[in-house]
């Protein structure tokens, strides 16, 4: 098969820690054409949608070692319809300029697309788990999200925790994630000044602290509805992010019958909402926020856990495509026994 990756640059991957690499290389074994495209030259061409795409030439031998794999590679570049794809994995940092999406929505019929474009648009910031209705915490944090400063003090008021946490809305990498004391308020108004605008249209989280969180979090990565792997992200001393980009560290982890518990309960969700391939961020038995678009963590888990999860990735992608030709082979039998019976 004909396998895209849209990526934020090849220069850019870092070849030890970079899930996507391991995913390219595994393509490349099991013998599929694999291409990487990028966002900003995708490009309308007489009506179809047409993208620079940058083949990766066939190797004699692919290295074993991923850094030599990843000096070896070469390039053809080319300008070419999308819709050729057998299937486009989107391994983009968020946000994502939502034109991308339009471009791509001119092929999803055609192109098995992961995650579904309209599932990431539903998950395209932190207010898709309010979509889990839970407010009675069994899962969820108690979280609430607005863009009115006068709202956020009152909060803050109400709170009977002394620590919460305030983040932006459509964040990532832990950017911009603060705990706010609440007896510590001198600085709260101005911190808001500089969250919101005074239009009001971004928004911002502010969420109960979770017990436990000094000890840092859990990245669970999701397959087709299933956890696949998970592991334990300490954060730096002094910090409270546990992001790797925030100076977290990955350690070991195994899940416990609470979180497993809360994976097959929203699972289901998660397919229908055509989101594939998610990285959830758990504290304890609460899940913070679900990553639909780059989820990293492949890397920390096959080398903490000793598996190569990019073959459970890459066996997804092969069944999804062969699971589309069969329904487009069984629709031109059907189409074509229709038209023979009007003869
Ligand atoms: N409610 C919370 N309680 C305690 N720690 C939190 C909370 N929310 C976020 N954190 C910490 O900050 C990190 C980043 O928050 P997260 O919501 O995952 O945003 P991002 O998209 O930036 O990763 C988490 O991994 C966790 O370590
Ligand atoms: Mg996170």
């Amino acid at each position: 098969m004909h396998v895209g990756f849209i990526i934020e640059h090849w220069d850019n991957l870092e070849p030890t820690k970079s899930s996507t690499l391991l995913m390219i290389k595994e393509c490349l074994h099991r013998n599929h054409r694999v291409s990487i495209l990028y966002t900003n030259n995708l490009t309308v061409r007489n009506n179809v949608v047409h993208g620079y795409i940058y083949t990766l030439k066939p190797m004699d031998k692919i290295p074993e070692n991923v850094t030599t794999f990843y000096n070896k590679v070469e390039f053809e570049r080319s300008m070419s319809a999308l819709h050729a794809f057998d299937c486009i994995m989107i391994r983009k940092d968020p946000p994502i300029n939502p034109i991308v999406f339009n471009f791509l929505d001119a092929i999803k019929d055609e192109v098995i697309i992961i995650n579904d474009l309209d599932g990431i648009r539903k998950a395209n910031n932190k207010l898709y788990t309010t979509t889990f209705h839970d407010p009675n915490n069994t899962y969820l944090p108690i979280t609430h999200v607005s863009g009115s400063k006068k709202f956020i003090n009152r909060i803050i008021d109400e709170s009977k925790k002394e620590k919460m946490i305030l983040k932006p809305l459509d964040g990532s990498g832990g950017r911009g994630v603060i705990v706010l004391e609440k007896n510590a308020r001198t600085n709260i108004n101005s911190l808001l000044d500089f969250y919101i605008s005074d239009s009001g249209d971004n928004y911002v989280i502010i969420q109960e602290y979770i017990e436990g969180a000094e000890d840092g979090d859990v990245r669970v990565l999701m397959l087709n509805g299933n956890p696949i792997g998970a592991y334990h992200r300490k954060p730096a001393a002094g910090e409270v992010r546990a992001n790797i980009q925030a100076g977290g560290s990955a350690h070991k982890y195994t899940m416990t019958e609470g979180q497993k518990k809360i994976c097959k309960k929203i699972g289901a969700k998660l397919i229908s909402d055509g989101l594939f391939f998610v990285g959830l961020d758990m504290i304890g038995d609460k899940i913070l926020e679900v990553n639909v678009l780059n989820p990293g963590g492949i890397t920390n888990i096959n080398r903490l856990n000793k598996v190569k999860l990019q073959k459970q990735l890459v066996d997804f992608l092969e069944e999804k495509v062969e699971e589309k030709l069969e329904k487009r082979i069984e629709l031109e039998y059907l189409l074509k026994r229709l038209s023979d019976l009007r003869e």
